[in-house]
């Protein structure tokens, strides 16, 4: 009203979001939950940079996957050097381990992460282009209750938070099975090949398995007859993939075993997995995850075992129990409502006061009518109002108002703080 609009309003970019106060509550009450199964479980938290040289990525991930080819966010900065917006955190926790020599300690290197996440995908429910996800990774350790116990870290989360899901599990081979696999499948792709897309045919002669990622329709038919891994692993990843199933059928965990499973992402060996959400569409998998032991060295460090996971922040928020996904409005202690400057200038006094003492407080420095502030501290859903008037001024003592049942009394500033900490003490024991 009156506003004169003379420039055009800016929007943020397709595929990005604001995430509003009401919301954030939800989001950190998962934040939190996560963290502490990570701490029941050992991992500790890393935080990397949300831009890394390209390289990590392109090498990291591989550069025949969607990921790399597609949907980066790569630029050239004012050094003249390419670098790119994360698309997840595997590649860098891995950068990081290897710089900061966290191998050097011995035992599994266990860390965790909460951050955003930037991918250039086509617009779809459950797709963001900036997205957050919470993972995990142990470097430092091929042994398969590890897997395991990763998997289980990840479903525990998930049942703490009401949600129902289910664990798909595969086996992708390893250095020594998968090539001679990758020989058998790309022989069996010949005679389908002049029937599949064109990225299918590409693949098939640059990295065979990335046909698995393929999403055309008229594809799928011919991807379902070709030959898969399980049928073809090593003794050693045969033996592996078994324990595995052994320690996960010892914590009571169900899965489904899916031998076309390959993820999206190049450095996975042996174990891969994903858990799904019925509820979700298209979109279904809430957490990717599997083993990478030869990816230390891909990016030029040790021989480093190791597995991880990352869950779809976003998703799993979509998919939340509604007694766990309620809104949450901030609500003030106090409201503090005053007529005239000298009762303004108490306001301020007295808040400063009371929020070292730890409470908050809310002051309406529109400084209106006392209707229109009582209407405020309403709408506010505060739990008292102190009202400060010329009158309270003078004899330091002041009207308090409870909203929740309309009681009113008089109070000096000493009395308020004894009643506001008698209460909180209250809460906290009853
Ligand atoms: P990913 O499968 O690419 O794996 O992503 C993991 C999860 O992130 C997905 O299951 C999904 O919930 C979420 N996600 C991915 N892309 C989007 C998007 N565009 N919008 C919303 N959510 C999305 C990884 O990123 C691996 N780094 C996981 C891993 C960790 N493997 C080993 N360690």
């Amino acid at each position: 009203m009156g506003h004169r609009m003379a420039n055009t309003v800016i929007t943020n970019l397709p595929g990005t979001r604001d995430l509003l106060p009401q919301e954030i509550a939800c989001w950190q009450m998962v934040e939190g939950r996560a963290r502490r199964i990570f701490d029941q479980y050992g991992f500790l938290e890393i935080r990397t940079p949300i831009i890394e040289p390209t390289e990590l990525f392109a090498r990291g991930i591989g550069g025949d996957t969607d990921i790399v080819g597609k949907e980066m966010y790569t630029f050239t900065d004012q050094s003249e050097r390419s670098v790119t917006l994360r698309p997840e955190a595997t590649a860098s926790v891995v950068r990081a381990y290897i710089q900061n020599t966290m191998y050097r300690g011995g035992g599994i290197a266990k860390l965790y992460y909460i951050g955003p996440m930037f991918r250039h995908e086509k617009k779809q429910k459950g797709r963001w282009r900036q997205f957050y996800q919470i993972g995990a990774e142990a470097l430092g350790s091929d042994n398969p209750a590890v897997d395991a116990e990763m998997i289980e870290m990840a479903l525990s989360l998930l049942s703490a938070l009401g949600v129902k899901s289910k664990l798909l599990i595969n086996s992708v081979g390893c250095r020594v099975c998968r090539p001679k696999y990758i020989e058998i499948l790309r022989n069996a792709l010949q005679q389908y090949l002049p029937h599949m897309c064109e990225d299918c045919r590409r693949r098939s002669a640059t990295n065979s398995l990335r046909v698995f990622d393929c999403k055309v329709e008229s594809c799928q038919p011919y991807i379902e007859r070709l030959p898969v891994i399980t049928d073809h692993l090593c003794a050693e990843c045969s033996g592996h993939f078994s324990a595995v199933q052994g320690y996960l059928a010892e914590a009571g965990i169900d899965y489904e075993i899916v031998p076309r499973l390959v993820r999206g992402l190049d450095y996975y060996v042996r174990t891969a997995f994903e858990i799904v959400s019925g509820d979700l569409g298209a979109q279904n998998a809430l957490v990717g995850g599997g083993r990478y032991d030869g990816l230390s060295e891909v990016l030029g460090g040790p021989p480093v075992q190791a597995i991880g996971f990352a869950m779809g922040l976003d998703r799993l928020v979509m998919v939340l129990p509604e007694e766990q996904s309620r809104t949450w409005q901030w609500k003030p202690e106090l409201f503090l409502a005053f007529m005239g400057e000298p009762a303004f200038k108490r306001a301020r006094e007295i808040s400063r006061e009371l929020r070292k003492q730890g409470y908050n407080c809310y002051l309406d420095f529109a400084g209106g009518s006392l209707k229109s502030q009582l209407r405020l501290a309403n709408k506010l859903n505060a739990a008292h109002v102190l009202i400060i008037g010329e009158d309270e001024l003078a004899r330091e003592r002041y009207t308090i108002k409870r909203l929740e049942d309309s009681q009113q009394w008089e109070v000096t500033i000493p009395e308020l703080i004894g009643y506001l900490q008698s209460r909180t003490s209250e809460k906290s024991t009853g």
